[in-house]
This record gives C-alpha cells, sequence and structure tokens, in this order.
C-alpha cells in the first residue's frame, strides 16, 4: 500500500473503529481513534465535553486531533462520525491521505447504536428520527471527501477488512494510471 495516512468516515455505527484497528494490523500501520484520543485528553467522556463546551466546543477539539494525527506517520485514522463537517476538515484529509466512506443502510446504523447511551447526539426523542436525519444531511459530505466508498452491512470485520483492502488497491492502481 502506497504512503500517506488512511482516514475512515462514516456514521456513528459503521464500524469505523473496529474495521479501522483490524485494518491497521492488516496493513502494519499504528491505529488512531479521534475520540478515544479525546477522552483520554479530557479524562472524560465524550458526552461531558458535549455538556460542558456544546458541540461547537467538541468540534474545535475533534479538529486540532484530526489536525495532529495528519501530521504524524503515517496511520490508519477513524474519525468521529461528525469530523466530516468542517470544510477544512476535508481538505485536511482529503489532501493528507486515502478516504474511506464506510457506507451503511440506516437499518444497520440504527441496529449498531439503538442501545448506546454514549452518543450525545442520539438522546432525542427519537434517535431513529435524529439518526435518519443525519444521515441524509451528511451522506453527500462523505461522498464529498472519500477517495472509496465501501459499503458495510453484516459482514464479519475480517470480511470488510479484506474489501477495504482490495478497494484501496484499485483505487492507487486508478492514481497510478
Ligand atoms: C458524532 C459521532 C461520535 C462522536 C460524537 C459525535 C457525530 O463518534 O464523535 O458523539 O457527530 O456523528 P462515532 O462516529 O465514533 O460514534
Amino acid at each position: 500500500m502506497g504512503s500517506g495516512n488512511i482516514f475512515l468516515v462514516g456514521m456513528m455505527g459503521s464500524g469505523k473503529s473496529t474495521l479501522g484497528r483490524t485494518l491497521a494490523q492488516r496493513l502494519h500501520l499504528p491505529f488512531a481513534d479521534t475520540d478515544r484520543v479525546l477522552v483520554e485528553r479530557t479524562g472524560v467522556p465524550v458526552a461531558t465535553i458535549f455538556e460542558i463546551e456544546g458541540e461547537a466546543g467538541f468540534r474545535r477539539r475533534e479538529s486540532a486531533v484530526l489536525a495532529e494525527l495528519a501530521r504524524g506517520d503515517d496511520k490508519v485514522v477513524a474519525t468521529g462520525g461528525g469530523a466530516i463537517l468542517s470544510p477544512d476538515n476535508r481538505v485536511l484529509m482529503r489532501e493528507g491521505g486515502t478516504v474511506v466512506y464506510l457506507r451503511a443502510r440506516l437499518e444497520h446504523l440504527w441496529e449498531r447504536t439503538r442501545h448506546d447511551t454514549s452518543r450525545p447526539l442520539l438522546a432525542t426523542a427519537d434517535p431513529r428520527a435524529t439518526l435518519a436525519q443525519l444521515l441524509e444531511a451528511r451522506d453527500p459530505l462523505y461522498r464529498e471527501v472519500a477517495h472509496v466508498v465501501v459499503d458495510t452491512g453484516t459482514q464479519s470485520a475480517t470480511t470488510l477488512v479484506s474489501r477495504v483492502i482490495a478497494a484501496l488497491r484499485r483505487h492507487e492502481e486508478e492514481e497510478r494510471h
């Protein structure tokens, strides 16, 4: 695989962190997760950052961590679902490596997030509708920033990771021609 970071983007529940860890192992690259870095640095959960600093405060921290990770050695970076909202973040990822959009259907995303209380944006009266709105609003941004789109569903992590690697290789081939 060529050089540069691999950024994983996609909705909450699309499996960026799980896939990212396996992908990094297969490619012998380090792995980083922007949310995880934020939680380690602040010592509090993402929901608490939202509570104290609001979404705007969280986004500022997220952008700073992303920029820092993008500057370092090549790695696989799992981003938070909303990292693509900032145009600067999109440019940073698009130019700083290869961006993979893990695209998932609403039903799948809902299955994977419905019992989860750690995501502040889904703490609404109708979290499924919120998820649907977020997907609709963000899907164009994920597609805009992505070099590669991989559909995810119920397949195992191993199968998915092989498909991502195949898609990355195809992309690299296309870039060469
Ligand atoms: C968010 C997604 C979360 C986390 C925060 C906001 C979003 O990350 O960054 O709760 O705006 O979609 P995951 O995509 O890893 O759940």
